[in-house]
């Protein structure tokens, strides 16, 4: 496999990856509790559409088309942001669930385009380098922005309610979540016998 074909798979990675986030940002916007974040997220779906029309255009540079890839990472990511909508929580810490969310999915994207513009850089593809430099540099906008968007909301988590209080043990469960619970307990096992075996 040449290094052209293991760009165009990233490439067309990131393309899934950003139409799946164009699909689930307003999501998470309407999701939010507070104004600075649901703006922050409206702005950042406005950003992510101008990203997918970049990868079609650098795509035409390339002369081949965007799809062909489904991005799995970003799909599991974004169950995980649904897990946060879902979650029973209020105001603050509903917002610092989404943001922690969200802020994977920035760095996610962050690691993906880096990868990529470093192969685009090795083939001398200066017009397609540019269209991901500009994609990378708003990645790295929206993760600082969603990182400063948290502290106000650390602060108001520790005024709503009693921020130490741990109801986990006394709600019923969903399936979603006993399922979850399952298999992190066979993640731990499967682990195990290398973790304990690990000098210290
Ligand atoms: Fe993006
Ligand atoms: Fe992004």
């Amino acid at each position: 496999m040449a290094l052209m074909d293991v760009l165009l798979d990233e490439m067309r990675d990131l393309y899934s990856a950003e139409n799946q986030l164009v699909k689930a940002l307003p999501k998470m916007a309407k999701g939010a509790v507070d104004p600075a974040v649901k703006s922050l997220l409206k702005n950042h779906l406005e950003e992510t559409k101008g990203q997918v029309q970049r990868l079609r255009d650098a795509f035409g540079i390339l002369g081949k088309k965007p799809t062909g890839q489904h991005c799995n990472g970003m799909e599991g990511l974004l169950e995980e942001g649904q897990d946060a909508l879902e979650k029973d929580e209020e105001g603050a810490n509903k917002d610092l669930g989404i943001c922690g969310a969200s802020s994977r999915v920035e760095h996610y994207e962050i690691a993906g385009y880096t990868t990529a513009i470093g192969m685009a850089k090795a083939l001398g593809l200066k017009d397609v380098v540019n269209l991901l430099n500009q994609n990378l540099a708003e990645e790295v906008a929206a993760a600082k922005a969603i990182f400063a968007g948290t502290k106000p909301l650390l602060r108001a988590a520790l005024t709503e309610g009693d921020p130490t209080e741990n109801e986990e043990e006394s709600k019923p469960k969903s399936g979603k979540e006993k399922y979850s619970d399952k298999k992190s307990k066979e993640d731990e096992k499967k682990a195990s016998a290398s973790v304990s075996g690990k000098s210290r």
